[in-house]
Parts: structure tokens; C-alpha cells; sequence
């Protein structure tokens, strides 16, 4: 298992001037930048001192980091209902990130016998173009793809998205937790410097920063349920609230960036996509989800 912080002095991966500019990706929409995040070229010294940090910069931090660069307006594409492997497999240029999040194989969406396979053979598809692949699940669902992880892969992390707010219970243990299998191609560039905080920032700027401390491997968010979220409440029966999906994205993309999500739901990558100036493709098998997600970002699905 490759540790997070290790991976920043990798290469740099290549990503496309336009990187969602294909055909088949015609249908774009410019939506505006609601707050920015910095890019930086900075590389990894070693060692510090543990310093005490926030998950991320405040937009304050951000404005005052030099290295923070207006990010472009994020592109945003909306495909028509299709099944996850169908996009996978048309997919023809390189993504920095895809986002699965299926349904989990108890529960909402039903069961099929043959998850663990269907789900590994999503994964290597996801895996043919994308610097980093995040898949979603309870444990011991996501557990079962641990030993399948495509050879141009390695595990990077096992994040685990901690929410108090469940109320269902399961043998008597409140349900308290997801897990997210972040797997990232060898080449794949992390970015633990959005993390930093303004004291960290300013150690940077003056060359004093020995290392890059990473943010947590827990993730916590409450979830979005009864009054808890209300304005980001959707209506869908699975919806990630954005706070848990953003550090994934701050972590492996920079402005300019695009991040494919096949399952997309009510678009919640888009939505913190949109914010965070990076590019999106989303799409959901189901026709009243990707109405959601045209909804809630105020993007029209491309025409195919
Ligand atoms: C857990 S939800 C995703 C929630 C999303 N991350 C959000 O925050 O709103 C799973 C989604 O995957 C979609 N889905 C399940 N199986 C699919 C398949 N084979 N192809 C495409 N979409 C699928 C479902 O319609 C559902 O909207």
C-alpha cells in the first residue's frame, strides 16, 4: 500500500488542455466559480513537525496563498441515461478522476449475485483512463474488490466517510460508516498542499516547509437526512452530502482537471466539480437522476 503523502513526488500525469472536448462530449456548459483553489508547483521536502490543520483552507487561506491562480470555470457534461459500463467503455480520452459510487448491493438498488464480480469489471474499465479511481460501498462490500485491483493500480488509501446521524441499526451497531477505496495509477499526482493551513502556507512560501501533512483518512460529514442538509437535500434516496466527496476531489485534482462520474445520482461530484472550477462528466442509468442532476446544477444533458 503506497502511502498518500509519499505519492506527491510522482510525475506529473498529463491531462488534456480541454480534456472533455471529444465528440461525444460536445454539449458543454461554463458555469461560474464560486470559490478557488490554489495550484502548486512547490515539490515535497521531508519532515516536519506535526502542525495542527484544518481538512481544508478556508476560501480566506486560499485567497491569500500566492501560489492561487483564478482556476477556469468548470466545464460540465451531462450524458443521457446510459449503464456505467456502456460510459466507461466509450469513454476515449484520459480522466484525472473517476468517482464510483453504485448502489451497494443491500438495501436501495437490490442485490445481484454477481456484485463482486460486476463491480470489478467496473473498476478495470474506470482504471483503463483514470489517474485515480474512488469506489464507494459499505466494507465488506468493498473489502471483496481489495484483491482485484487492477494491475496499473495500488490501493493509495481506504477512506472511511464517519457520519453520527444514522438512524437505522444494524445487530445493534448504529450504522456509522461508508468506505471509499481510493486506487491511483503509479503516475498519479496527489495534492496534500490544498490542505494546508495559513501557518503551513506561510512556512511554504518561505521555503520552510520539510513535508506536505496530509488530511485524514476519516471523512466526517454528517448525513444528509430529516433537517440535517436541507439545502442540499435533493431527493435522492442516496445522495452524498458534497463534504465528503471534496476532499477526495481537492486531494487528486487541480483546477482545470475532470473528474468522470457514471453513477452520479443527484450530481454531487458536479456540484462540488462546479465549485471547485474542475470539469465534470456525469451520468446515471436512471432518467429521473440525470433530470436531478440537470436540475441541481443548472447544466442540459449533451444530445449523445
Ligand atoms: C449511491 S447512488 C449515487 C449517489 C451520488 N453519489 C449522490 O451523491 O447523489 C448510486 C447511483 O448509481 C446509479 N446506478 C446504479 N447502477 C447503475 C448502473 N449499472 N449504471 C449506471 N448507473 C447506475 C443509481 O441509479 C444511483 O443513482
Amino acid at each position: 500500500m503506497r502511502d498518500a503523502a509519499s505519492t506527491t513526488a510522482g510525475k506529473t500525469t498529463s491531462t488534456p488542455a480541454h480534456p472533455i472536448s471529444t465528440t461525444k462530449r460536445k454539449a458543454v456548459a461554463s458555469t461560474p466559480r464560486k470559490t478557488s483553489a490554489p495550484t502548486s508547483t512547490q515539490k515535497k521536502p521531508a519532515r516536519l513537525a506535526p502542525v495542527k490543520r484544518s481538512l481544508r483552507p478556508s476560501s480566506a487561506q486560499l485567497a491569500s496563498a500566492p501560489s492561487a491562480s483564478a482556476p477556469p470555470a468548470g466545464h460540465l457534461v451531462i450524458l443521457p441515461p446510459a449503464d456505467v459500463l456502456t460510459t466507461l467503455r466509450a469513454q476515449r480520452e484520459r480522466v484525472t478522476v473517476t468517482m464510483l459510487d453504485p448502489w451497494y448491493n443491500k438495501g436501495i438498488g437490490g442485490e445481484r449475485p454477481d456484485y463482486h464480480d460486476w463491480l470489478a469489471e467496473v473498476v478495470a474499465e474506470a482504471a483503463r483512463f483514470s489517474d485515480h479511481v474512488f469506489v464507494w460501498g459499505f466494507p465488506e462490500i468493498v473489502a471483496h474488490q481489495i484483491g482485484r485491483i487492477p494491475p496499473t493500480h495500488t490501493l493509495a488509501a481506504w477512506l472511511t466517510w464517519y457520519f453520527k446521524n444514522c438512524p437505522s441499526v444494524i445487530r445493534g451497531w448504529r450504522s456509522a460508516q461508508n468506505a471509499c477505496l481510493h486506487l491511483a495509477h503509479r503516475d498519479a499526482r496527489l495534492h496534500p498542499e490544498h490542505f494546508l493551513n495559513e501557518a503551513q502556507r506561510e512556512k511554504q512560501r518561505q521555503g520552510k516547509l520539510r513535508y506536505l501533512p496530509g488530511p485524514p483518512s476519516v471523512i466526517e460529514a454528517a448525513l444528509i437526512i430529516g433537517f440535517v442538509g436541507r439545502r442540499e437535500q435533493q431527493g435522492h434516496p442516496s445522495q452524498k452530502p458534497e463534504k465528503a466527496l471534496e476532499p477526495l476531489i481537492e486531494m487528486t485534482t487541480v483546477p482545470g482537471d475532470t473528474v468522470l462520474d457514471p453513477m452520479c445520482g443527484s450530481g454531487t461530484t458536479g456540484a462540488v466539480c462546479q465549485r471547485l472550477g474542475r470539469h465534470a462528466i456525469l451520468c446515471d442509468m436512471d432518467e429521473k437522476y440525470v433530470q436531478m442532476t440537470e436540475r441541481r446544477l443548472g447544466v442540459k444533458r449533451s444530445q449523445g
